[in-house]
Parts: structure tokens; C-alpha cells; sequence
């Protein structure tokens, strides 16, 4: 019985997506932890690109089960439209299963969401896509949850007492029309027939499957650094992208889970505003991102990009407990004369190993580098560790040691055989 974890490492968008999706094949189930429609993970197969925003990548296996979690919040709006494309694709959804207890990001949420950025100083630079609001309300008990959707009377009254609140936080805050409560109520009755089919008591569905020894295999969204308690704050998401949050969002005990896989960029990126030691503005910081194809799947916007910061990386093995670590993108470093990872920081006069998570501190933080030999060789084609130039290898050897966790697979490319095995 394995209950695997895969866990963003950074800032988000280190191709979990693909590793998912070599995983799937093994597993039972994939079920999504946490996160909304601000997630964007691509898989690449068969010639075809897939890509995902609320439903598992594991749907692209016929004898998977996709479960969206409880801890997840789902946009009803941008599932139809997500599961629109996917089906034009070919891809079947009968395997889908989404939580009773997941909650609803409603169009209100993405209009806060969207006027809070455009209006109120200090902006995070949010993919505008209703997330914060969303758990806001959840932390409120305002929130709307699949379970209410599927009883019309109720969903209606506590959508009523919900906008009694938000309302004049439109109108008067943000000088906004207010929301029809008799509009959304007919728009949601129709979601609710559509979504009826796949709606299940998550918890038990995975106890269950559990208790006769099935493999589940648990999909982060987001990363580490974004964690709303041990990221970046204030520059952070608004749920859990770390491996304690598999739990919490799939009702997933903590003793069963068996490997916490940690997926990490060979360099580093980030989306949105927010401390980043290892920016490069530069050349250097182009060609990766232009080699990397770094522009959001979700928004589109271009990712800033830096080198490897092996102190945030140390950080973030620590606190997701990794037991295996997956490198990506490694073959976007080819061709550079050296490259340059971090291995510490200077903050406040002194040198430290010890990664500075507030984020207003970590800004004043200075990257202090090692400099590692580079390869010009293009390594898309290599599929064994031994076939990689040896620098390259050098430089996994490298992260695994300053990091203290096994490098068990490389990826080199976006397709699911360009992935070495260790
Ligand atoms: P929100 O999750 O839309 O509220 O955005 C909060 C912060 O998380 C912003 O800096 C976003 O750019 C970042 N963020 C949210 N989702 C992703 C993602 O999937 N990849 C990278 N960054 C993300």
C-alpha cells in the first residue's frame, strides 16, 4: 500500500503536473489537496497537451479515479469551461469525483478578489482568480460547499445571508453593483445537476480504499514558499500547498502517508510580487525563461526567474518532510558556462543558512552564491543518470547533498519519456 505525496517545492509551477502524471499510472486514485482554478498543470502525452486547472491530471487514466478534495475550492464557472475543452479531447470524465465539503469560489469572490488587487495598496499579485475571498469565507463559515449546491432551499438561504455581507462590500467599499441573489441562484441550480453525478463523502471514499490497501496518490497545487502559514507571507496563497495540507485537505490520516516526493525546478521561479533572492533581472534570467517557456498556464503572465536557491530548498525539504526528491527542467541549464546556486544568505550583517520566511525579511535578504561548472551538451535525449554530461550530474550531486534528500528522478524535457529514474 503506498499513499504518495507530490509536493511543490518552491514557488509553484515546477511541473508537478508531469510527475502526477507518472505516477497516476500506479495509482488508484489522484486526489487534489488543495488550492482553486489558480492552479495550471500541463501534461504532454501522445503528442497531446492536457492542461489542468481544477480536475487531477490522473483523469487521463481510464482506471483512475480523479477526486477533487475537500480542501480544494472550486470555481463552478471555470470547471465548464475546463471540462469543455477536455472533453473536445477526447478525455472522458466518468472517473471524476469532487467533495461534498469542497467549497465554492462564486463569481463575488473573483470580483473581490480582482477589485482588492486593482484597488487596495500593497497588491500580491494574485492570478485574480477568487482564491483569497474564498477561504476568507470559509474561515468565516460563510462559505458555500458542494454539499449546500446539491439542496437547492438551502443553498439559497445561506447564499441570501452570505450577500447581506458582501453586498455593501461591493457597493460601498468598492463602488460596485451589487450581486442578484435570484440570478446566481438559477445559475447554480444548473451546476448543481451537472456536478450531482460526481459528488461524493471524499473522507470515506479514501478510508475506504485505505482499508483494502489501494494506492492513492495525494496533488499538490501551488508550492511550498506560497503556503499561507510557511510561505512568504503576506505574498503567499490562501491554502496549504505543503504536505501536511494533503492531509487536512483529503481527510488522509498523517501516519498513512508512506513517500513525500518534493518537485523542484533545476533553477527557480516565481509568479506575482513577493521576495525573490535570486532574481536575475538580466540576460541570463531571459535565456531561462525563454528556454523554459516560463509564461503562466493560468494567466499567461511571464514568470520571473533565478537562479536555484538551495536555502529555500533545504526549507522547504524540511518542513514537507521529502523523502524524494524530483528535479525539473533540468535540460533548460544547458549551455551556460557556470551556473550559480545559493547557499546562503547575508541578513542583517551576518551570513545564514537558515531560510527567512517572513516576507517582508527575506526581501532584505542577499543571495550569497557557489559557482558550479556548466555543460553545453542538450540532454533532452538522455534517459539514464550516467548518460547526462558530468557536470550535470555534478551538479544534482550537489542539491542532494546540500539538501539532504535523494534526487529519484530527473526530467528533461515535458514529455512523459523525457524522465530519467534514479
Ligand atoms: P492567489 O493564489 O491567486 O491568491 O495568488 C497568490 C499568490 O500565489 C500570487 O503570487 C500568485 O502568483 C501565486 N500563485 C497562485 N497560484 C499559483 C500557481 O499555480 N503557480 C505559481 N504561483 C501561483
Amino acid at each position: 500500500m503506498s499513499v504518495r505525496v507530490v509536493v511543490g517545492a518552491q514557488w509553484g509551477d515546477e511541473a508537478k503536473g508531469k510527475i502526477v502524471d507518472l505516477f497516476a499510472q500506479q495509482s488508484q486514485y489522484v486526489v487534489r489537496y488543495a488550492g482553486g482554478s489558480n492552479a495550471g498543470h500541463t501534461v504532454c502525452t501522445n503528442g497531446k497537451t492536457y492542461k489542468f486547472h481544477l480536475i487531477p491530471s490522473g483523469i487521463l487514466h481510464p482506471d483512475t479515479l480523479a477526486v477533487i478534495g475537500d480542501g480544494v475550492v472550486m470555481d463552478l464557472r471555470s470547471f465548464q469551461t475546463e471540462t469543455e475543452v477536455l472533453r473536445q479531447q477526447g478525455v472522458s470524465l466518468q472517473n471524476l469525483r469532487i467533495g461534498l465539503g469542497v467549497h465554492l469560489t462564486m463569481p463575488y469572490h473573483r470580483q473581490l478578489d480582482e477589485l482588492a488587487e486593482a484597488k487596495i495598496e500593497g497588491r500580491i499579485g494574485t492570478t485574480k482568480r477568487g482564491i483569497g475571498p474564498t477561504y476568507a469565507d470559509k474561515a468565516d463559515r460563510i462559505g458555500l460547499r458542494v454539499a449546500d449546491l446539491l439542496d437547492r432551499q438551502r443553498f439559497e438561504t445561506r447564499l441570501r445571508r452570505v450577500l447581506e455581507r458582501r453586498n455593501p462590500v461591493l457597493q460601498r467599499v468598492y463602488e460596485a453593483p451589487a450581486i442578484d441573489a435570484d440570478a446566481l441562484t438559477e445559475e447554480f441550480a444548473l451546476y448543481a445537476e451537472q456536478i450531482r453525478p460526481y459528488a461524493t463523502d471524499v473522507p470515506h471514499l479514501l478510508m475506504s480504499s485505505l482499508e483494502r490497501g489501494e494506492p492513492i496518490l495525494l496533488e499538490g497545487a501551488q508550492g511550498t514558499l506560497l503556503d499561507l502559514d510557511y510561505g512568504t507571507y503576506p505574498y503567499v496563497t490562501s491554502s496549504h500547498p505543503v504536505s501536511a495540507g494533503a492531509c487536512l485537505g483529503t481527510g488522509i490520516a498523517p501516519n498513512r502517508i508512506t513517500e513525500i516526493w518534493g518537485v523542484a525546478k533545476a533553477y527557480t521561479t516565481r509568479v506575482g510580487e513577493g521576495p525573490f533572492p535570486t532574481e536575475l533581472n538580466d540576460e541570463t534570467g531571459d535565456r531561462i525563461r525563454n528556454r523554459g517557456r516560463e509564461y503562466g498556464t493560468t494567466t499567461g503572465r511571464a514568470r520571473r526567474v533565478g537562479w536555484l536557491d538551495l536555502v529555500a530548498l533545504r526549507y522547504s525539504a524540511r518542513l514537507n518532510g521529502f523523502t524524494a526528491l524530483a528535479i525539473t527542467l533540468l535540460d533548460v541549464l544547458s549551455g551556460f558556462p557556470t551556473l550559480k546556486v545559493c547557499t546562503a544568505y547575508r541578513y542583517c550583517g551576518e551570513t545564514t543558512v537558515r531560510f527567512v520566511s517572513d516576507g517582508y525579511a527575506l526581501d532584505e535578504c542577499e543571495p550569497l552564491y557557489t559557482e558550479l561548472p556548466g555543460w553545453q551538451e542538450e540532454i533532452t535525449d538522455c534517459r539514464q543518470l550516467e548518460a547526462l554530461p558530468v557536470n550535470a550530474q555534478a551538479y544534482l550531486r550537489f542539491i542532494e547533498q546540500y539538501v539532504g534528500v535523494p534526487i529519484r528522478l530527473i526530467s528533461v524535457g515535458p514529455n512523459r519519456e523525457q524522465t530519467i529514474w534514479v
